[in-house]
């Protein structure tokens, strides 16, 4: 399924600082060989998004839904099968890796786990202060000295610098993986579960400074998560991506408060509520059934096997992501039907 470009842009804005076109990337199932049995878990299929400078786009989705995938294929820390990705006007995947390398300090990922991306045998100081020593070859001195400023900017003292990864807080272990990031001064971070295994005020510390950051430095954010109130709370617009695909996209307060997708219904409503009188009278929708295979996505809608206004049509036609024209967008023939009967 193809989703066009012009399909998922905000509306009424100059060109995006990132195009992203039809992006696919297939796995060879258990490692085989792709052509032996001929299966191939699509991981990512068909994703379009643009998204604009200074602008946070979030991507929610249950686990295994190709957040990270995409994440990946736009660092180019895994290549695409196909499709087209565009930075500021400039194609990413006609550049060589390795020219791409060079490039990459306009893009960096934070990930759920700093200790995935700090080398806990290398001081803070060590590990901030590499980029600026591959990239901008500064040396020791003025190294530290904007490693102490990348510290600070994040909320962390100076004597920070000489701590180990494993002398720190998770909370504190995230904002030195935000430091290296910015070490940089990349343009478009992407943020994949970069709160997820924090507790929930240490979340909210860390969203307010990757807010306030924003701000600060003009930043521009792809922000993953599988949950939906934190991507709310961050994003711009919302993309909500099911088996490999976006179902639907739109401004996030329009996403949050009148979702046409009936997967991004039944994601809404498993959050709860603050007001108990809103919570006992909201209908819960319970998914039923796993989500599919994403070797054997069921024919017709990927949802089809799940969803509850499923109809006849929806067993035979793969529904496109349908734009209305004004930045928003979703793949459902039911949307309409189910919309007028929620009113
Ligand atoms: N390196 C890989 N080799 C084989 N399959 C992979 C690989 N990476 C991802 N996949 C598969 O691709 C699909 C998408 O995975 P991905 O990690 O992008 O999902 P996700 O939405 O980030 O999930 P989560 O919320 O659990 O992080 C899954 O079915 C996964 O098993
Ligand atoms: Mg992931």
């Amino acid at each position: 399924m193809r989703q066009p470009a012009e399909a998922v842009s905000a509306p009424t804005e100059p060109a995006p600082l990132l195009e992203v076109e039809d992006l696919r990337k297939s796995f060879p199932r258990g490692g085989g060989l792709l052509g032996r049995r001929g299966t191939a878990v699509r991981a990512v299929d068909g994703v379009s998004f643009t998204i604009r400078a200074g602008e946070t786009l979030g991507i929610v989705g249950e686990s295994g839904s190709g957040k990270s995938t995409t994440g990946r294929l736009l660092l180019r820390l895994l290549e695409p099968d196909s499709g087209r990705l565009h930075f500021d006007g400039r194609d990413l995947l006609a550049e060589s890796r390795s020219a791409f390398r060079h490039r990459r300090r306009d893009l960096q990922m934070i990930f759920q786990d700093p200790y995935a991306s700090l080398d806990p045998t290398k001081t803070i100081g060590t590990s901030v202060g590499e980029p600026l020593r591959i990239f901008d070859k500064l040396a020791r001195r003025e190294r530290d000295n904007r490693v102490r400023e990348l510290l600070g900017l994040v909320g962390l003292r100076p004597d920070h610098l000489s701590r180990y990864p494993s002398e720190m807080s998770g909370g504190q272990r995230q904002r030195v993986a935000i430091a290296r990031a910015l070490s940089v001064a990349p343009r478009l971070l992407v943020a994949d579960e970069a709160v997820s295994a924090l507790d929930v005020s240490t979340q909210s510390d860390v969203l307010n400074l990757m807010r306030r950051l924003q701000r600060e430095l003009d930043l521009t954010y792809l922000f993953i998560s599988h949950n939906l109130s934190v991507v709310r709370h961050m994003s711009d617009r919302i993309a909500v991506m099911y088996l490999g695909r976006i179902v639907e996209i739109g401004p996030a307060d329009q996403v949050h408060l009148e979702p046409r997708h009936p997967y991004t219904r039944a994601l809404l409503s498993a959050i709860p509520v603050p007001d108990p009188l809103v919570q006992r009278t909201r209908p819960r929708i319970v998914l039923t059934g796993d989500v599919p295979d994403p070797a054997h996505p069921p024919q017709g809608c990927n949802f089809v096997t799940r969803c509850p206004h499923a109809a006849p049509v929806c067993h035979e036609v793969d529904p496109v992501l349908e734009p209305d024209g004004g930045g928003y967008a979703v793949a459902c023939h039911m949307s309409g039907v189910t919309r007028e009967r929620q009113r």
